[in-house]
């Protein structure tokens, strides 16, 4: 996705904002009214605790593992995976790492995803409770002093890792053949089949990675 900010002026970037708002129904209910985000409960190790109990009591544990490493494999409202979020990195979150951020994540969930609303289920109080455990779980980020990485590309498991780096390299992009209108065919991952222009030296079409004894890869050895 290019950025617009030189090609397009301001105006015109708030009529294409007009144009794509109006091809969801999403916009056409009343304006949603703000949430008020009462003052955070301080946090010390007794709402830290309150945190803890809860995030187990109420099932935060199921979908974020017992030490909020997340990375369990769901599925979003379309169907496609989704990944829960690894906790202790709250770099990470997509609604901000501010506290008050966090407690609105968990007040409303990213519906219609699978993180659920908890406003229902938590009062205002607790959510805070939650807000402070998830930030005492922070690690150091690995671009700061003392920072590791810790995430999944540091599995002992080779091929674990191995499908780290082929998702984090993207080998997916040239490998995996699209439809005409240039959606990516899940159920060919890695069976190649794609034609990539490699100017100067023409058209080469990517091979299939898979481990299908003919066509694939299936009578490699290691090396
Ligand atoms: C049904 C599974 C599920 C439960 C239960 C759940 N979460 Fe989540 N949570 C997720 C998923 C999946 C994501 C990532 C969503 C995404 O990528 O769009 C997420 C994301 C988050 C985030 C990051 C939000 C952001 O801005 O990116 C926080 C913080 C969080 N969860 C906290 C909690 C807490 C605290 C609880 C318990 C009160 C909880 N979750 C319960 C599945 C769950
Ligand atoms: C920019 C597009 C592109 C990316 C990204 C890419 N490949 Fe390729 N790959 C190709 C093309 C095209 C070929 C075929 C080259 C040829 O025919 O000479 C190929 C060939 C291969 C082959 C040789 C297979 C055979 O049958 O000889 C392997 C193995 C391979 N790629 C693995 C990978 C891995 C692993 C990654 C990710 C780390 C990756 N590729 C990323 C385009 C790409």
């Amino acid at each position: 996705m290019p950025y617009w900010q030189d090609i397009l002026s301001a105006e015109k970037i708030r009529e294409v904002v007009t144009h794509v708002k109006s091809l969801s129904n999403v916009f056409t209910g009343p304006p949603p009214t703000a949430l008020t985000i009462p003052p955070r409960v301080p946090p010390d190790a007794a709402s830290i605790g309150r945190g803890k109990a809860l995030f187990t009591s109420k099932i935060c544990i199921t979908c974020h593992g017992p030490e909020g490493r997340g990375g369990v494999r769901l599925t979003d409202a379309k169907g496609y995976p989704v990944i829960s979020r690894d906790l202790t990195a709250p770099w990470t979150f997509r609604g901000g790492s501010e506290p008050e951020q966090i407690w609105l994540r968990i007040t409303t969930g990213l519906l219609p995803n699978s993180m659920p609303s908890f406003a229902e289920l938590i009062t205002a109080a607790e959510r805070w409770d939650l807000v402070n455990y998830v930030l005492s779980l922070s690690r150091t980020p690995p671009w700061e002093p003392g920072g590791t990485f810790g995430g999944p590309g540091q599995q002992a498991d080779l091929v674990k890792r191995g499908e780290y780096l082929v998702r984090a390299e993207m080998c997916g992009l040239c490998h995996t053949q699209a439809t005409r209108g240039g959606i990516y065919r899940d159920e060919f991952h890695l069976a190649g089949g794609q034609r990539v222009d490699v100017w100067p030296h023409g058209v080469l079409v990517s091979r299939n990675l898979t481990s299908d004894p003919d066509t694939g890869l299936g009578r490699w050895t290691t090396e």
